[in-house]
């Protein structure tokens, strides 16, 4: 087995994290993409997107041979041995996963193997809804290659866990490796290509390993969600909601990470996430009170952020707002689902004035929002004569910014932390009007 070759459908954040991780494990991997830029800008190791640490491992990998791109999914699957399902499973409107990449993924794997004799295994990584991979996937390729699943070829479900921003990080590090097998064959394979790796490996169902990935982000998002309402009671008690959280999170039955208050979630997975699975209940015929509320938290949060503003400032007409951070969270840029979209949208119906600054996702949050924002190169450009700064998303540029700064630049020194980024006390005492989510705003 140690010459398995590996193809990888799609090339987003999961896809090409992935490629980078097998091949540096020793699996010459080929990574596809429909969009043909992005497979030719791979050659000359340039990634599509923006992550820490991913264009000089691709850079690397691609010099020495073990990665490359292609727009040919037929192609890739043909010179590979085991075929990894990455694509995107987007939101529809009604909130449930767009599963029409994973068809069309699936077919195309189905007319590889038509003309394949070898064994291969397909493995679906995508976080797709329970009963995908055997009801959509299995059919898909068992129609298109004439093919009998077990005996011809061997299907698994391996869920994904990394997080954007520390992906290369949490690819060659996860907390566990997740393997749902449709027959211990195909399951043997991804325990082999995984073999270097410690962390505990779960072997289960594959309908489990789809529900795993669902209920673990809409555990995440709870924590979240709850310690944002908790921010809300603490402010109304005059009680710092991180003191709170830190006394709740010591405790050995809970974790202290995700008790974070903030301006809310956002990025391509807990938001679509908790509504895809929440709307496949619904369909079922299940009620999802929790999930329900965690995702009614996400959208009245960033939304208080807005209301601090104006507690701190009165009316928002004609004020220049500086907004700090436009991705989801930092180091990406991906803009998905960024609580920066409500939170600008709703100060500009107020009627202020916005003025947006992000180290990498400017671009993509000015190519898709139609707002009427004046986007700037640099945190001072942004902060220059502006009335007042809001920190959406907490870049080390924009946590680095000192008190000094806010009294050089700001109009007036009034910063409202939507992410709890400064040291509040130390701000105050330094002469910077500070206001933060679940912090004492009244004192
Ligand atoms: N981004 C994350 O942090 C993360 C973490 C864990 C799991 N996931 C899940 O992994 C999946 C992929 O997420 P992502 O963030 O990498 O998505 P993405 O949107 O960044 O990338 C999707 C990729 O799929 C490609 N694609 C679409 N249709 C294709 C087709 N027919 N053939 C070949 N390529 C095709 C696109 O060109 C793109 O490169 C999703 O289901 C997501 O929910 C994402």
């Amino acid at each position: 087995m140690d010459k398995l070759k590996i193809a990888i459908l799609g090339m987003g954040y999961v896809g090409l994290t992935s490629g980078i991780a097998f091949s540096k494990h020793g699996f010459k991997s080929i990574c596809t993409t429909t969009t043909r830029s992005k497979a030719v800008n791979l050659a000359k190791g340039i990634p599509p997107f923006y992550e820490p640490g991913v264009e000089e491992l691709l850079k690397e990998l691609v010099n020495v041979g073990m990665l490359s791109g292609s727009v040919n999914n037929v192609e890739a699957v043909d010179q590979s041995d085991v075929t990894f399902i990455c694509v995107g499973t987007p939101s529809l409107p009604d909130g449930s996963a767009d599963l029409s990449s994973i068809r069309d993924t699936a077919r195309d794997i189905g007319i590889a193997l038509k003309e394949k004799d070898s064994y291969h295994v397909v493995v679906a990584k995508s976080t797709i809804p329970p009963g995908t991979t055997e009801e959509i996937i299995l059919p898909f390729v068992e129609k298109y290659s004439g093919k009998q699943v077990d005996r011809d070829f061997g299907l698994c479900m391996n869920p994904e866990f990394l997080r954007q921003g520390e992906a290369v990080h949490d690819s060659f590090n996860p907390d566990r490796i997740v393997i749902g097998q449709h027959d211990k064959r195909s399951g043997d394979v991804l325990e082999y290509i995984y073999r270097d790796y410690t962390c505990s490996k779960i072997r289960c169902d594959i309908k489990a390993a789809e529900l795993i990935k669902y209920a673990a982000n809409s555990l995440l998002a709870t924590k979240i969600s709850f310690a944002n309402e908790f921010s809300r009671i603490c402010e109304k008690f005059n009680i710092d909601v991180y003191e709170v959280m830190r006394g709740v999170g010591l405790d050995f039955r809970l974790n202290p990470r995700f008790l974070d208050a903030g301006c809310g979630f956002g990025g391509s997975c807990f938001p679509k996430d908790v509504s895809a699975i929440k709307t496949l209940a619904k369909n079922i015929e299940v009620e999802t009170p929790i999930l329900d509320a965690v995702l009614y938290t996400n959208e009245i949060q960033p939304l208080h952020l807005v209301e601090i503003v104006r507690d701190a400032v009165g009316s928002l007409k004609g004020k220049i707002i500086a907004v700090l951070g436009l991705s989801f969270k930092p180091n990406t840029d991906d803009i998905r689902a960024t609580r920066a979209l409500p939170i600008i949208k709703k100060l500009v119906e107020e009627g202020a004035k916005i003025r947006a600054y992000d180290p990498k996702a400017a671009t993509n949050f000015k190519r898709l929002v139609d707002l009427p924002v004046e986007y700037c190169d640099t945190w001072e450009e942004g902060l220059r004569g502006a009335d007042l700064a809001v920190v959406q998303s907490d870049w080390k540029e924009i946590r680095d910014i000192k008190a000094e700064d806010f009294k050089r630049l700001l109009k007036n020194p009034v910063v409202v932390d939507g992410r709890r980024t400064y040291d509040a006390n130390l701000l105050k005492a330094q002469g910077v009007r500070y206001y933060g989510i679940g912090w004492k705003n009244k004192a």
